[in-house]
């Protein structure tokens, strides 16, 4: 089972970024808890950070034919890129979405989630953990 786990804008600064909110953990401790849930299971990580709208369209094209399912925090293009939406829509395997933060709990402007749209299920306000979850729930559609 191939899996791509993609990250987008200021996400590659976790860590230092807001830590109130997003906590003292890295991307890169982020793609690690995910490689250690995965052991002894059949599963290849493909991690992708961006802070470029045309790149992570672009990658997810990449995915096309290519991965089982994906796990994107689009980060604040959540909230508006209709871009993002639409190359989701043209994937074929499974999405998951995923917020650090309950979203809903914050600012107005982050309650909308248009890329969601395309997802097969979205968690939020779970931390690092929701990658996690989303992983586990990737398996138990394809075990
Ligand atoms: C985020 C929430 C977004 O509103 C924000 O712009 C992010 C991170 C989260 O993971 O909680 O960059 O997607």
């Amino acid at each position: 089972m191939k899996i791509a786990v993609i990250n987008g804008p200021n996400l590659n600064l976790l860590g230092r970024r807001e830590p109130e909110i997003y906590g003292s953990g890295t991307l890169e401790e982020l793609e690690k808890m995910l490689i250690e849930a995965s052991e002894g299971k059949n599963v290849e990580f493909k991690f992708f950070q961006s802070n470029s709208e045309g790149e992570i369209v672009d990658f997810i094209h990449q995915c096309i034919g290519s991965v089982d399912g994906i796990i994107i925090n689009p980060g604040a293009y959540s909230h508006y890129s209709i871009a993002i939406l639409d190359a989701l829509r043209a994937f074929d395997g499974k999405i998951v979405e995923v917020h650090i933060s309950n979203v809903f709990k914050r600012e107005e402007i982050r309650h909308s989630l248009i890329t969601a749209r395309a997802a097969d299920a979205v968690i939020a306000g779970m931390g690092f953990e929701g990658y996690v979850f989303a992983f586990f729930y990737l398996l138990s559609l394809f075990e």
